[in-house]
């Protein structure tokens, strides 16, 4: 069943209708479905069957705490690039053991925290991060579990943006510098090697760059292995695909089946680690925003509504194309638009060619916006971040409020007179 769904002419988000959380909440507004958070992730779980596996969710993708302690509730570990992650996870209950620490400019302050608490493992990505979570953990009078991140050198084909595993790319280690690595770390006494990891993209739609990229780590098992290493576990990272508008992304359980295959093919047994974010959320999620002014200029008709770039950056940011519909179509000709925000940038468009019925004051839905859409928000024109909703039958709850004005300089102060 689809969670998002017309009835008698209403949008609705599971049992509760659009215009009954306008009305109570406001617009914009983030409104996420709980059901199809929760099948999403049982979708990645069920695919693994008994094969050893940890579904560690990518928190960056979208970290409200509710969100986080829905996932805890059902046994999902975490993915984290931050101190800021780490505290969220914790504040929802999340279990340090079930978390691995990701990222190519991790802090001294947030490795100490991370090794305090406990964190599963730290992926390091470069000789100077190894030296650093060294000395860190000596200091403590720890020994750090680490998993060395690779950069594979694979074609995710998707925007250069969001490519991660090329070699032109920031981030991992290049594969034949990981022999060196691997004999740092020996000689080094409070790190540990017990992965490998790697992240090659976000929004992929095809299974062939994740299995190229795995085979490239299973190479490098067999070749550590015979200079001794023994490995715990490896890590695929996250990046599945979701539709946006008419991709055909891998549904979960095709894509976990063809790591396992890969994996059984090389006669690897070794526990999988996945870091979905977008392919968990980002299809949960929706905002709601209401059509302030419609305008022409020239050929082009524009809905300007009251969200805007500082709520949803991925359009202005990577050309993202996001679906819009009407919340109750209005009994007006469908006019192709262009749904702009109030913010003072031409890149200020949530989405373009949109063909609507619609009249000012009428409510929308941007769709497919669960994933980077609040969690990439910001106060830009001095706009204060939108409220967050979760739906839950015919109930919800507002898991976010909206921000107040007051908040958008409570840590600003003038110089002394
Ligand atoms: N693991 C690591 C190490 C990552 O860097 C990422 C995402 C993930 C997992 C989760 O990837 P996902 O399953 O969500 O594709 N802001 C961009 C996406 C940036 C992704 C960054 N890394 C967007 O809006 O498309």
């Amino acid at each position: 069943m689809d969670h998002f769904h017309y009835c008698e002419g209403q949008y609705f988000a599971e049992g509760v209708s659009f215009a009954r959380i306008a009305s109570t909440v406001g617009t914009p507004c983030y409104v996420y479905s709980r059901a199809i958070l929760e099948q999403r992730w049982r979708l990645f779980n069920d695919a693994f069957g008994d094969y050893p596996h940890r579904i560690h969710y990518a928190v960056k993708a979208n970290g409200n705490l509710a969100i986080l302690k829905l996932l805890c509730q059902m046994g999902s570990g975490f993915d984290i690039v931050s101190g800021g992650e780490l505290e969220r996870v914790l504040k929802a209950g999340g279990r340090p053991d079930d978390m691995v620490f990701s990222g190519v400019g991790k802090r001294e302050s947030e490795i100490t925290t991370a090794l305090e608490a406990g964190i599963h493992c730290i992926n390091v990505e470069s000789a100077a991060e190894l030296d650093r979570v060294n000395r860190i953990a000596g200091t403590l009078g720890a020994v750090a579990d680490l998993a060395l991140r690779i950069n594979p050198d694979v074609d995710p084909h998707t925007h250069p943006y969001i490519a991660t595993g090329l070699r032109e790319n920031k981030f991992g280690i290049p594969i034949d510098e990981v022999p060196d690595l691997v004999r740092q770390a020996h000689d080094a006494n409070h790190v540990n090697i017990i992965g490998l990891a790697c992240h090659i993209g976000s929004q992929l739609t095809e299974l062939s760059p994740f299995v190229a990229a795995l085979d490239r780590v299973l190479e490098l098992v067999f070749s550590l292995r015979q200079e001794g290493l023994q490995l715990k576990h490896l890590d695929i990272g996250g990046g599945l695909g979701i539709r946006y508008g008419d991709e055909t992304p891998p549904e979960p359980d095709a894509y976990v089946k063809a790591l396992l295959n890969t994996l059984s093919a090389r006669q690897c047994n070794l526990p999988l680690f996945i870091e979905p974010g977008r392919a968990i959320v980002g299809n949960a999620g929706v905002l709601l925003t209401r059509v302030e002014y419609l305008k022409s200029a020239q050929s082009h008709q524009f809905a300007v509504v009251d969200a805007a770039m500082n709520d949803l950056l991925r359009p202005a940011l990577y050309g993202a194309h996001h679906r819009v519909i009407e919340v109750s179509p209005a009994d007006v000709e469908p006019t192709t638009y262009d749904v702009v925000g109030p913010i003072c940038e031409t890149a200020d468009f949530l989405s373009r060619s949109q063909r609507l019925s619609i009249s000012p004051g009428d409510l929308l839905v941007v769709q497919s916006v669960g994933a980077y859409g609040s969690a990439m928000s910001s106060n830009y024109n001095s706009r204060p971040r939108s409220a967050e909703v979760i739906v839950e039958g015919d109930k919800f709850h507002v898991v976010r409020r909206h921000e107040t004005l007051s908040q958008l300089y409570q840590n600003e102060s003038t110089l002394p007179d």
